[in-house]
């Protein structure tokens, strides 16, 4: 007898993460059959030949007979120290009872989403944005409300827009600084416009700062929680990127604002993190010398470094380009480049990464799968070699090529 398929989730149907999506599974296939896939599509480090600092890798060595047992909920008080003692520095009043250690931040933007939302609740998210922030606001219920932030506005979004979204369900505002996947960096003035934003609405603030100190061409970054003072604020860093760790899945967030506001927040996240009992224990003893050691990111970044290299390679191929535009990153491990709609009016995102990766061999994630509406953007990472990236734009370039013969021969 025929037995129908097992039925997943309904709410399943509304959450997607291209990043992993049907694109990656094509390139899996092709790898199994001996192919070589140019993979720009995601931002893991080791996987370019980055190595995590040799101190992170000795106190986990070390300490490795102390992660036995589960520690607490929040995670290790000494992990917790360092992280709050950062948030000090920067001016605000953090105490380890504020910090919660999750398997990356992924787990955490998860658990604090669940922690606020109610069926129908509204999330401001920006667009483009790293697409978990949405797939997590719709798994937990709630409704992500897209603010714009365009390539015709250096990729920054504009405060007057974000507060006419605001309705009477709307609880919290995420902002992605330095943003993936555009490389954005906030200005301070645009930042306190958004905390004031929050303030009057009563909305909590969401900063992911994973990338805080992937910087380049003397950008700055300025923390959210110390601008935002009294106001609700959930700050979230981890080891992934700035610590070249992404493997060690570990991220952390910190919940600032007046204690008589944020009471009950805490005591819910301390509910769901106790659910999960506690995150990786042995790769917590990585968190202290992460922050109180060298800055090694930096060194990459810096001129002369294999990222700036990198994101010089970038901006230079695409100035040559026929068809492309980019602004260049301020931040992050991405850029993300449109095709002048001059060039290819049709142009559909979605096709061009498919077309790509059968012809080319090269594996991006098209911008669509950023929650845009626009359809001429691609996200790559700059993780590669300058040399890997110039390659792969000169194959690009002849994609693009052929994308516009198959246009004129559509008007002929
Ligand atoms: C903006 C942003 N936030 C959060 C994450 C999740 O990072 P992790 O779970 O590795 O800490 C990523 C990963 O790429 C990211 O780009």
């Amino acid at each position: 007898m025929h037995e129908p398929p097992i039925a997943v989730a309904s709410r399943l149907g509304q959450v997607r993460y291209d990043i992993r999506g049907p694109l990656s599974r094509r390139a899996h296939e092709l790898e199994r059959d001996g192919q070589a896939i140019l993979r720009l599509h995601i931002g893991n480090p080791g996987l370019f030949g980055f190595r995590v600092p040799q101190h992170l890798r000795d106190a986990i060595a070390e300490h490795l007979p102390r992660s036995e047992a589960y520690c607490h909920q929040q995670g290790l008080v000494e992990a917790r120290e360092a992280i709050a003692a950062l948030h000090r520095r920067n001016g605000v009043a953090a105490s380890a009872e504020q910090v919660f250690i999750g398997n990356g931040v992924s787990e955490l933007i998860d658990l604090s989403l669940r922690a606020l939302l109610d069926e129908g609740d509204e999330v401001l998210v920006p667009a483009p944005d790293y697409p978990l922030w949405t797939a997590a606001t719709r798994l937990n219920g709630g409704v992500p409300v897209h603010y714009p932030c365009p390539a015709t506005r250096e990729h920054l979004p504009d405060a007057a827009e974000i507060e006419a979204l605001v309705t009477p369900r709307t609880r919290a505002l995420v902002i992605i600084n330095p943003n993936n996947p555009t490389g954005a960096v906030y200005p301070r003035e645009l930042l306190l416009a958004l905390v004031d934003i929050a303030r009057r609405h009563r909305l909590v603030l969401l900063g992911d700062e994973i990338y805080d100190s992937v910087l380049y061409d003397g950008a700055s970054h300025t923390p959210l929680a110390p601008l935002a003072a009294d106001v609700p604020c959930i700050s979230y860093g981890g080891l992934s990127k700035v610590h070249l760790a992404c493997g060690y899945r570990v991220g952390w967030l910190v919940l600032s604002g007046a204690p008589a506001r944020t009471g009950e927040l805490l005591r819910a996240l301390d509910l769901l993190a106790s659910l999960r009992l506690c995150s990786n224990v042995t790769a917590q003893w990585a968190i202290r010398p992460a922050l109180e050691g060298p800055n090694e990111i930096g060194r990459l970044t810096a001129p002369g470094g294999r990222l700036h290299a990198a994101r010089a390679a970038i901006c230079d191929a695409v100035g040559r380009s026929a068809f492309l535009r980019v602004v260049a990153p301020h931040g992050a491990l991405y850029a993300f480049p449109s095709v002048d709609p001059q060039r290819l009016p049709d142009f559909d995102d979605a096709r061009f990464a498919l077309d790509l990766l059968e012809a080319e061999r090269i594996l991006l994630v098209p911008g669509s799968s950023f929650n845009i509406a626009a359809r001429n953007h691609f996200r790559v990472t700059l993780l590669p070699e300058p040399a890997v990236l110039e390659d792969a734009f000169a194959r690009l370039e002849r994609q693009l090529e052929r994308c516009a013969e198959q246009a004129a021969r559509r008007v002929a």
